[in-house]
């Protein structure tokens, strides 16, 4: 643990997230063992994803389980800029271009969140935390894409949307419904 210290990225409120100090494309993301119930839940949910053959294009690649005294842990892909930087979340951009958006999206982020969209009803992949800062713009070398880095995977005990489409993507538009409402026409308003 002291190891990963100088290489932290972010800390919520259960939740410790490191650059991995060894493979530079990868983060590591540690829960205290006495609140392990998001990371224990998204590590079941990921694999879930991959016996099912959903391609990570818009959620980070999953490396697997890490090992850490005290501590519950996975290993995903960093979403990086093509440029190494770690990528920023879309409404840090949309902040920044208040004026020239002038309070409406720009044809080029509409088809961001539209490919986002689909990318989610496609493959049934549950978002269960939609906020600002969980969705990056990461701005790579060949392509521009949105990446949901957090708060995937079905809140619920039995989580019936992920094995029925139908209530799958019911939760899916609810939730963007309100993403789009809450986090992103406020921003274009401002
Ligand atoms: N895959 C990733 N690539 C790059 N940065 C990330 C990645 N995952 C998380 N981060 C950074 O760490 C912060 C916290 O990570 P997150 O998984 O959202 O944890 P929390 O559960 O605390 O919200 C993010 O806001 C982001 O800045
Ligand atoms: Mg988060």
């Amino acid at each position: 643990m002291d190891e990963l210290r100088p290489f932290l990225l972010g800390q919520g409120t259960e939740r410790i997230v490191f650059r991995s100090p060894k493979e530079k494309d990868c983060v590591i993301k540690l829960s205290p063992l006495n609140a392990q119930k998001q990371t224990r839940r998204e590590i079941r949910y990921f694999r879930f994803l991959q016996k099912k053959g959903v391609p990570f294009l818009h959620i980070p690649q999953f490396k697997g389980e890490v090992k850490v005294a005290g501590y519950v842990g996975f290993k995903q892909e960093a979403v990086l800029d093509a440029d190494g930087s770690v990528s920023r979340p879309l409404t840090a951009y949309l902040e920044e271009g208040r004026g020239v958006f002038g309070g409406s999206l720009l044809p080029e982020t509409k088809a961001l969140l539209d490919e986002l969209l689909h990318y989610l009803l496609r493959y049934n992949v549950l978002p269960c935390d939609l906020t600002a800062p969980n969705v990056l713009l990461q701005c790579g070398a060949e392509r521009t894409r949105l990446v949901l880095i957090d708060g995937v995977g079905s809140m619920n005990g039995i989580p019936i949307a992920q094995y029925i489409p139908f209530l799958g993507r019911r939760q899916i538009k609810r939730k963007w419904q309100r993403f789009m409402t809450r986090r992103i026409e406020p921003v274009l308003k401002k």
